[in-house]
């Protein structure tokens, strides 16, 4: 057994849809010390009290103490915009007391954050200024950060690699632009201090397999699969699914996404986690003085088109969708598919789970809670 004590991670967004996921990839490793912080703007405490239920009926019969600390949750609802309530989570364990950060909060309503911009500046721009600046004070100095393949906007070859430019449309991929920006600025300050990696995330799907935890989302899912899902539920009470054009340079004309498992993207963070330890490789080449900062795509490096979408979902649940196509939404692109060659070859990142392992874990998660966690013990 190792006599390592456990490193303390503080996940921000722990209780949402990736972050829950993450947290259940780091407690399987019995490595790391989980703290939460999350305001459950968009979550609720359940989800964090389902995950540490799947730690603690995965520890071995004979867990050490230590094993059975690492499948309890440090909780706090904070809110990342109120530094207070965010010095506080950090002074309850001191200087050095948390080892790294994986930072998930955010809005994510590429919509909505065309109509309330400031709002989304402030949430994910502000609140991770006001993050970095209390991690320093705290000699918290790694950081994990959640991206998104929009930062590419319409990328100009496809697979994507990380060399694209990033050139978000919206405000929402604006903010992560900025947050990347801002986070290789101060690995550049201060390049023996900081260590930071950015992933960014093509489209996450599925749950983990239990169905104790899943993606929830509030109000009408803004997202395919999970429309499909609350659509066999009968949550979503559509007659016809809308297909937003069949006339893309696409091989059946409708857009094409790079689907991944949650769980397949929650393990690259454990992944990214571990290259900020000290004797990381993926640090190797740099020189002394140069910024230790890296972007990584976490995609299967595989497209599907919504129509390939609706079919598994077919498959996976036995109903019956019906769509129409309506015509081209303002602001999507053909096809965002990612090259993921240099997460796997510098943090052995891969995503080997199927659309259909996916497409029946999710499923599987709708059913046994069909109000999300509303309604559920
Ligand atoms: N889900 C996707 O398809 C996708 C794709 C690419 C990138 N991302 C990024 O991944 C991250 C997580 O996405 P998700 O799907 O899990 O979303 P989510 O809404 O389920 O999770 C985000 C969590 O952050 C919390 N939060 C938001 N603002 C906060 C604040 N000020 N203080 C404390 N907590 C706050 C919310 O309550 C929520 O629990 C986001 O940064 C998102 O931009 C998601």
């Amino acid at each position: 057994m190792s006599e390592e004590p456990l490193r303390r991670v503080l996940v921000t967004g722990g209780a949402g849809y990736i972050g829950s996921h993450v947290i259940y990839s780091l407690q399987e490793t019995r490595r790391y010390k989980v703290v939460s912080v999350d305001n459950h703007h968009n979550s609720t405490p359940k989800a964090l009290v389902r995950v540490a239920e799947i730690a603690r009926n995965n520890l071995p019969t004979d867990a050490s103490d230590k094993d059975k600390d690492s499948a309890e949750i440090d909780a706090f609802q904070a809110d990342l915009t109120k530094p207070d309530e965010i010095r506080k989570v950090f002074a309850t364990y001191g200087k050095g007391g948390i080892w790294g950060v994986v930072h998930i909060a955010a809005y994510k309503a590429v919509g909505e954050s065309t109509e309330i911009p400031l709002t989304y500046y402030a949430n994910n721009v502000g609140a991770t200024i006001s993050l970095l600046q209390i991690m320093k004070e705290f000699d918290c100095t790694r950081i994990v950060y959640s991206s998104s393949a929009t930062v590419y906007g319409t990328p100009p070859v496809i697979p994507i690699p990380e060399t694209t430019r990033l050139q978000a449309h919206s405000p929402y991929g604006k903010t992560k632009v900025m947050c990347e920006n801002i986070i290789e600025d101060i690995c550049s300050a201060e390049p023996d201090t900081w260590r930071a990696l950015s992933l960014r995330y093509f489209n996450p799907a599925g749950a983990h397999p239990s169905g104790l935890i899943g993606e929830d989302p509030r109000g009408r899912p803004g997202n395919l699969l999970p429309l499909l899902a609350q659509m066999a539920i009968g949550r979503v009470k559509d007659p016809l699914l809308k297909v937003f054009g069949n006339d893309y340079p696409t091989p059946d004309g409708t857009c094409v996404r790079d689907y991944l498992h949650v769980l397949d993207l929650a393990k690259g963070h454990l992944l990214a986690l571990d290259a900020l330890a000290p004797d990381s490789r993926v640090f190797a080449g740099i020189a002394s003085g140069q910024p230790r900062f890296k972007g990584y795509n976490l995609g299967k490096g595989k497209g599907m088109s919504v129509l390939q979408i609706v079919e598994a979902m077919r498959k996976a649940t036995g109903f019956d969708y019906k769509y129409e196509i309506i015509g081209r939404r303002k602001g999507d692109v053909p096809d965002l598919t990612a090259d993921p060659s240099l997460a796997e070859k510098e943090l052995g990142f891969t995503a080997p789970q199927t659309l259909e392992t996916m497409c029946r874990d999710l499923w599987n998660w709708q059913t046994k809670n069909p109000n999300g966690y509303d309604g559920s013990a």
